[in-house]
């Protein structure tokens, strides 16, 4: 197979999340412009969104940086309008903005059960539908890749509830829209990451009263390729799921893990224990 088919030359993306502060949206926004595409970057940040928009004209691209609260549909609304005005088409979207709340069930205020729907899975259905409305008027296709957890296919425990329940239902509504949407040559895919040293993941090391460096080597323990993973790690995956090279890939969810979901995502019912200086 050529190299080309992993070209995205002449294609337009929008990545949520993807402020130079955030972790995965970030890297695979650099990642497609690497590979070609002209991406806009949103993000609840409005520096971090610049940020990225400028790294990626300097490679070359085309970007724009929105802000956009994706908790607020009305925003959602106003960055495609803005899309539209700026390029006129939307080729890929990587749905990646998520929140997490950390609870016992029985402890978890229903506040936070539903904060958590709302931006994990609720605005990438909003994200999804704008983006399909348009990929489906254009008549060429495209490609949308929602990035689940590998706890949308496994339970974690330990607090993960709303966040598992969210990234299930966006595997699932992966599967419903690439059944919907295949006749309209919409590709509808999922990654599914295990932990990732993003930079709010290091920074939880500051803020829990948990044994850290502990807790990471129970992780481990559940990955068999030995290490946690690295932002640039969903890059490739992301690239070949918004390119033709995976032309035939739709419904799919794509587990970036280094073999946890094999191993069964490491869940259990034993939380991290305390510090002891603490
Ligand atoms: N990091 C991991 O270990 C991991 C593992 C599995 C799945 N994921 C998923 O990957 C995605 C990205 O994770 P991350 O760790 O890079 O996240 P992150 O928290 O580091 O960064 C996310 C970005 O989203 C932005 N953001 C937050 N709330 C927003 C909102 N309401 N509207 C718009 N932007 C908002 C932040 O400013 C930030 O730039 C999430 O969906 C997360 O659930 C992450």
């Amino acid at each position: 197979m050529s190299k080309d088919k992993f070209d995205l030359t002449g294609k337009i993306a929008l990545v949520t999340g993807a402020g130079a502060g955030g972790g995965l949206g970030h890297a695979m926004a650099v990642g497609l412009a690497g590979a070609g595409a002209d991406v806009v970057v949103s993000d609840i940040d409005t520096d971090g969104a610049a940020t990225t928009s400028q790294e990626i004209q300097s490679l070359g691209r085309r970007s724009i940086a929105i802000t956009c609260d994706n908790s607020q549909r009305d925003e959602i609304f106003a960055m495609f309008e803005e899309i539209d005005k700026a390029f006129g088409r939307i080729d890929i979207l990587i749905n990646n903005v998520g929140a997490g709340a950390r609870y016992r069930p029985e402890e978890l205020p229903f506040e936070e059960w539903q904060r958590v729907l709302d931006i994990s899975l609720s605005s990438s259905f909003v994200c999804a539908v704008q983006a399909g409305k348009r990929m489906i008027a254009q008549r060429t296709g495209g490609s949308i890749i929602n990035i689940s957890s590998i706890a949308g296919s496994h339970a974690l425990g330990r607090g993960n509830l709303p966040h598992s329940v969210a990234k299930s239902g966006v595997n699932q509504m992966t599967r419903e829209l690439a059944t919907e949407w295949g006749p309209h040559g919409i590709r509808v895919n999922a990654i599914q990451p295990a932990t990732i040293r993003t930079p709010s993941w290091n920074s939880i090391a500051d803020t829990l009263d948990w044994d850290f460096e502990g807790w990471q080597r129970h992780l481990l323990l559940g990955i068999p390729l030995g290490r946690l993973g690295e932002p640039d790690d969903l890059v490739g995956p992301a690239i070949f799921l918004a390119s033709d090279a995976a032309a035939f890939v739709t419904g799919h969810l794509l587990a970036v893990d280094g073999g946890n979901l094999a191993m069964d995502a490491g869940g259990s019912i034993q939380w991290p224990a305390l510090r002891k200086d603490r």
